[in-house]
């Protein structure tokens, strides 16, 4: 059984991540801790709160933070909005909800579930990695107790798609990234290499749809603009970034992983940008050194992750 606090910024992606943990048998979800990013966290706590009501979620949802760790770090407003202006997808979300938003702030959270669990705690953070970033300078102890982290976010040996360097996650909070990817605690990262694979079109979603019943055709409705915006892209389909994170948890043998060390850039044009350093390179004294090494995924078996969304839901 994974144990799993799952950190997101609902997020059309991010929904269908969630309706996959919430369905998974092998899956305990402890808490959904919310961050800024897909929109802001005031709309991602409320989009969270209503997947929760939604879904008959039991686990807490807990606010986290409204910017990054530099304040400076994230324009005021998006390129492109693909979630929606709601994070969404524009989908209609009621003002007023049955469920109540957990008082503590997402970190503090996080940190109490991690003691109370040691060693059995998976962190699956889907947004920017600051949450996680401010629970380890509140708690730096929490690194030796987590079982895993799983992270969507970087482009290792791909383009961003945020910047020509940067994928959004790591962009929208460069320092808190780095601070994740350098802590000593076992990080697997889902990337652009893979999740950009990773294409449901109309009809996988009109598969899930019929598969998981009034749960999923939720998933489905609120998907609309986000597969256009892919389709329009070039796209076969919508990106699921975000669920392939957690099948990385769930199937880890459909993905295929390098071990590595990684800096981020976290001022200047390649802001955001995820370097790795393979083991066995010979440099001179680097930035790297000392560093944990972790696993980046660099191959997937597309056609069995989307297979496994559409039987978990
Ligand atoms: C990531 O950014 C967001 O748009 C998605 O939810 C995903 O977490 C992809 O770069
Ligand atoms: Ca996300």
């Amino acid at each position: 059984m994974h144990k799993v606090i799952f950190d997101t910024d609902p997020g059309v992606d991010d929904a269908l991540a969630l309706l996959y943990l919430h369905k998974h048998p092998q899956v305990e979800l402890l808490a959904v801790t919310t961050v800024f990013g897909n929109a802001a966290v005031e709309s991602t706590t409320h989009n969270a709160l209503y997947l929760k009501q939604a879904w008959g979620l039991e686990a807490p949802v807990a606010r986290g933070a409204s910017g990054p760790l530099q304040p400076d770090a994230e324009p005021e407003a998006w390129p492109v909005h693909i979630h929606g202006d709601n994070g969404l997808g524009n989908h209609p979300v009621p003002e007023q909800l049955e469920v109540a938003v957990d008082p503590r702030p997402a970190h503090q959270l996080i940190i109490d579930l991690v003691r109370a669990n040691p060693g059995q705690v998976t962190l699956l953070a889907v947004g920017r990695m600051t949450n996680l970033a401010l629970a380890l300078r509140d708690a730096p102890d929490i690194a030796a107790l987590v079982r895993s982290v799983v992270i969507m976010g970087g482009a290792f040996h791909v383009n961003g798609n945020i910047t020509p360097a940067a994928e959004a996650n790591i962009w929208g909070d460069a320092l808190a990234a780095d601070l994740v990817f350098t802590a000593s605690w076992p990080v697997i990262a889902i990337g652009l290499d893979v999740t950009t694979q990773v294409e449901m079109d109309r009809h996988g979603l009109d598969a899930l749809a019929h598969a998981g019943g009034a749960d999923a055709d939720l998933v489905r409705a609120l998907s609309q603009d986000y597969v256009d915006f892919y389709l329009q892209a070039g796209h076969k389909g919508m990106v699921v970034h975000d669920c392939c994170a957690c099948i990385a948890l769930t199937r880890p043998e459909l993905f295929q992983f390098e071990q590595a060390s990684v800096r981020v850039a976290t001022d200047g044009v390649a802001r955001g940008m995820t370097i790795p350093k393979p083991a066995g390179m010979a440099f001179g004294p680097s930035l790297w050194d000392g560093q944990a090494m972790q696993s980046i995924a660099i191959g997937v078996d597309a056609k069995a992750v989307l297979a496994d969304i559409e039987k978990t839901l």
